[in-house]
């Protein structure tokens, strides 16, 4: 399972990335607005910027909605830098969109997908990736999970070779439903991430060990 990180905070990315687990990152103009990070150049010199810390796909979104916009948007993010998967939101433009881009040869994230249906449609365009977003379809007490296995046993009854992105995870639970149901890759916070590396038993028996090498070492 390939794991990304899910914002645009160079920070966090940093630490994920030396942990030496990182596959990637997500962002979208959310997340960029959050780090504060306005306007078009700030924006591409910010992905710039997250291509130089990880060594993996990084999604850039693109802001237009109708086709020639979306294609000509895309075409300059995947421009900036070979790790630039370009990003587009499950529209009726952005399926053309993700077609014509996809038979150029450029990589495309297919986003906002809430439905195994809009999901189909992503891999016959030729997404590279599908983004449903497991955790806001929770939010409206409607089952994330769900739609993860619905489009695992599409996708493998067909053989379509889009990778399934769990997007919008939550929590560390979150991360190993989806690798059980077969998510390709996760994206979400940092504290997802390393809160996998938790559990009280660990720390309890860490701390007898050292301590018994110290009774023995004294
Ligand atoms: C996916 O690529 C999105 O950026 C993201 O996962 C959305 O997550 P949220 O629902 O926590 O905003």
């Amino acid at each position: 399972m390939k794991f990304f990180i899910d914002t645009a905070n160079l920070d966090q990315i940093a630490e994920a990335e030396a942990l030496g687990v990182l596959d990637g990152v997500t962002t979208n103009p959310s997340l960029m607005a959050k780090e504060g990070i306005t306007g078009r150049d700030n924006i591409i010199k910010h992905y710039v910027d997250i291509c130089n810390i990880v060594d993996g796909d990084v999604s850039a979104e693109v802001i237009a909605t109708d086709f020639e916009g979306i294609i000509k948007e895309g075409e300059e993010l995947a421009a900036l830098h070979e790790q630039i998967i370009v990003k587009v939101p499950m529209i009726k433009d952005g399926v053309k969109a993700i077609k014509y881009l996809s038979d150029k040869g450029i990589k495309t994230n297919c986003t906002l997908v809430f439905s195994p249906g809009q999901a189909l449609l992503a891999a016959k365009a030729g997404a590279t990736y599908v983004s449903p977003f497991i955790g806001r379809l929770d939010d409206i007490s409607t089952d994330g999970l769900s739609l993860i296995a619905d489009i695992r046993q599409i996708y493998d009854n067909y053989g379509y070779e889009t990778e399934i992105l769990a997007a919008s995870i939550r929590h560390t639970m979150h991360v190993i439903d989806c690798a059980k149901l077969g998510a390709d890759v996760m994206t979400g916070p940092l504290s997802a991430i390393t809160g996998l590396l938790k559990h009280p038993l660990t720390d309890i028996g860490l701390e007898k060990f050292l301590a018994d090498y110290k009774k023995g070492n004294n």
